[in-house]
């Protein structure tokens, strides 16, 4: 940066990404984030037009590599995908050659050998976009890898909140539950943190990463500190299948304790619920709230379209103008 004041280089406006994939978001600025966010917000206009297709990224082919289980991500991308009118093909790990031993690196060869341009990867092991971006000329991006990131989630809930704010700057931000599992909850950080977000972690201890605390966030045990003062509280799903470890003693308690229920809706009264997930009704939130009008979690869903529209569209690397011009 020798020569270049800084102000000059704030002010200078992006217009396409430094990176050539989304692996995550923890090498990403608040420049480039903020990119993603307006190209969302032209791509939601289309997605209101009666027509809700593009021709952007015509005669690119993407490939949607799940290995894990996925609703929402793999719709939305497969949706954002034929909005933008790319080839799109979806591949799971059942059913495949994966099942005959076939290796990730194999697999991806075998698919860029097919003349596929971006592929979209969700794995159950962190860093498995990392490692395919070493096998393949392919772009990549994270579609969640283990406990690592889940980049598209965290910028779908940037769009989300900035539905409601005016700035992210000194927004209290809670992420309630199991932060040491959550792909979304490291992503969020990294996001909100770049944004300048203040971010509260509150979770039990045996849910919260050693040293957590150096992203940046507060962290906190007990849930009516993590809501006094938040602005938007952002619950994550507890993942009923680590109960065998044991993290906590029953989901009735951990309802008891971390459950947002109606009674702190009525205390906190401008506060915004989040949920990523699939919910667990009646664990991280009760039911009733999940269906209150201050829980925006399907209008996380409908903007994780036009995010991922946007992320696709800047990664194929194209700098033309947003029309439905054939
Ligand atoms: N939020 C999220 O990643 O949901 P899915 O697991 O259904 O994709």
């Amino acid at each position: 940066m020798a020569g270049y004041p800084e102000e000059k280089v704030a002010k200078e406006e992006l217009t396409s990404l430094r990176h050539q994939h989304l692996l995550g978001l923890a090498t990403y600025g608040a420049d480039e984030i903020e990119l993603i966010l307006d190209t969302a917000r032209q791509f939601r206009s289309v997605l209101e037009r009666p027509i809700r297709r593009v021709p952007t990224l015509r005669g690119i082919t993407v490939v949607n590599l799940f290995f894990e289980s996925s609703t929402r991500t793999r719709i939305s991308f497969e949706l954002a995908e034929k909005r933008l009118s790319a080839d799109t093909i979806n591949f799971s790990a059942s059913g495949s050659s994966v099942s005959k031993g076939e290796t990730l690196k194999d697999t991806a060869r075998n698919i860029e050998a097919m003349k596929i341009d971006m592929v979209v990867i969700r794995h159950k092991s962190p860093g498995a976009p990392h490692f395919l971006t070493r096998c393949v000329d392919a772009v990549v991006i994270n579609a969640g890898d283990g406990a690592h990131e889940h980049p598209t989630q965290a910028l779908l809930d940037m769009l989300t909140i900035s539905d409601h704010f005016e700035s992210f700057r000194g927004l209290n931000v809670s992420i309630i539950g199991d932060i040491s599992h959550s792909r979304v909850a490291r992503s969020n950080i990294y996001a909100l943190r770049a944004l300048g977000a203040n971010v509260t972690l509150c979770g039990p201890r045996t849910m919260m990463p050693v040293e957590i605390e150096k992203m940046g966030a507060r962290l906190t045990h007990r849930l009516d500190e993590a809501l006094e003062g938040c602005d938007v509280a952002m619950a994550l799903r507890i993942q009923m299948e680590r109960q065998e470890a044991r993290l906590f003693p029953s989901l009735r308690e951990y309802h008891e304790r971390f459950g947002i229920k109606m009674e702190h809706l009525e205390r906190y009264s401008d506060l915004l619920i989040m949920h990523p997930g699939p919910v667990n009704r009646g664990v991280e939130l009760a039911s009733d709230v999940v269906d209150h009008e201050r829980a925006v979690i399907l209008n996380q869903v409908t903007n994780g379209i036009a995010v991922r529209m946007a992320v696709l569209f800047l990664l194929a690397g194209s700098r033309g103008e947003i029309t439905d011009d054939a």
